[in-house]
């Protein structure tokens, strides 16, 4: 009996030391290589204590991240299937139930500590770095510059109308990444524009607004799922934009009035002042050139009185009240700040949309 107990006390003494060996290799290990694997082909190692985003970076494998790395934003989701550790409080908050369940992670949250196994979607390992050039710059609204990008050593860029870029700058202690919306023809493949909204005190739109022609930088795409699918799909497409929100919609109605016959297509867009407006002639051209094809509500929230405005007064969704009929055939997309989405896909719902028809993207920050 003594001889059992004795045999217990050492084999558990031996089982706690082995565990706690375990447990502390795994929190300590901060140096060495270890293997990464990406849709289980072995995509070579990488160095401990980096992040599992910066590592995918170095492979070229460049993840949707709005706040930069910093685990506010959400967007460097990847599943993980070995070796991502215990989960961090922000991707508590960030991460729903469901990505939870289905093993997703956020890629800027993940310390690089053993061999991982990571699944991504094939189209994120598509997203590539690129050196652009700014050819042109002009002032367009109140507070928006359009700017129009030049891509250098003969590369091409293939995006569908509706996806967004990230842009880097340099600044002297950290390099930042923000995500901006592509508001020209997809059809294009050597250059790109991008409107940008003037954000007082941005740390990228400030900068972005004073850039001279033949400035350098660096981008990395396109990102997004925020585009037209299925180009045979003639149903009826509603864009609804806040703001700048309208960038990516105008990669879209360009994309629509190439086609031999377009869809119905409605576009609401508010703004707080009508000086807000911009390439307001191009759309109001449409509604004037085409064949009924296109509808265009534009609408103003703020308080100013504008003389001779014909337009909506009010929030953009009760435009969507007062104008959409029933449409539940419909294709939606979304674009603008937070609040406005959600009273838009409500309003989107109620006229018999289904949520699998409405695509969004936040400009949250
Ligand atoms: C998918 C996606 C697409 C986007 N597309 C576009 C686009 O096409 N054009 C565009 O202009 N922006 C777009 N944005 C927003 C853009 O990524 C930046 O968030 C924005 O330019 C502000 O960055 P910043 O570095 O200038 O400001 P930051 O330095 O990040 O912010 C400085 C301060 O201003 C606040 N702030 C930031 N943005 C705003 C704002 N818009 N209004 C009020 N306060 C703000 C922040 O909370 C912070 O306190 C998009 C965002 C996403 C996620
Ligand atoms: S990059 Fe924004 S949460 Fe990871």
């Amino acid at each position: 009996m003594q001889a059992l107990l004795m045999f217990l006390v050492v084999n558990g003494f031996i089982l706690v030391l082995c565990s706690l060996i375990a447990i502390s290799s795994y929190f300590l290990k901060q140096s060495g290589r270890v293997l990464l694997f990406i849709n289980e082909n072995e995509a070579g190692e990488a160095d401990c204590g980096m992040t599992l985003f910066e590592v995918l970076a170095q492979k070229d494998v460049y993840l949707p991240a709005a706040c930069g790395g910093k685990g506010t934003c959400g967007r460097c989701l990847v599943k993980c299937r070995q070796g991502g550790g215990p989960l961090t409080p922000m991707e508590r908050i960030l991460l729903d139930e469901a990505s939870l369940a289905g093993g997703f992670r956020l890629a800027c949250q993940i310390k690089v500590r053993e061999d991982l196994k990571v699944e991504l979607p094939p189209e994120l390992l598509t997203a590539k770095k690129f050196a652009v050039r700014l050819e042109k710059a002009e002032f367009a609204g109140e507070g928006i510059r359009v700017l129009q990008f030049y891509i250098l050593n003969n590369q091409l860029i293939e995006f569908k109308s509706g996806q967004y870029v990230q842009v880097y700058r340099q600044l002297p202690h950290e390099r930042i990444v923000r995500a901006y919306s592509i508001s020209s023809d997809a059809k294009a493949r050597n250059n790109f524009s991008l409107d940008i909204q003037y954000v007082a005190g941005g740390l990228m739109s400030t900068w972005l607004h004073q850039i001279e022609p033949g400035t350098e930088l660096e981008i990395s795409g396109p990102y997004g799922d925020m585009a037209l699918e299925d180009e045979s799909e003639n149903s009826p497409v509603i864009l609804v934009a806040g703001g700048v929100g309208l960038a990516p919609m105008r990669s879209l109605i360009a994309e629509l009035s190439g086609r031999q016959s377009p869809p119905p297509v409605w576009l609401f867009w508010g703004t707080r002042h009508r000086a807000r407006f911009y390439a307001e002639d191009e759309l109001i051209k449409l509604t004037q050139e085409n064949s009924g094809w296109f509808h265009f509500f534009p609408a103003l929230s703020g308080d100013l009185i504008e003389e001779g405005w014909t337009g909506d007064r009010g929030f953009i969704h009760l435009s969507l009240q007062k104008h959409l009929p029933e449409m539940p055939t419909a294709r939606a997309f979304i674009c603008g700040p937070g609040p406005m989405m959600k009273a838009v896909t409500l309003v989107l719902e109620q006229k018999g949309l289904s949520p699998q028809r409405i695509k969004a993207d936040p400009f949250d920050f």
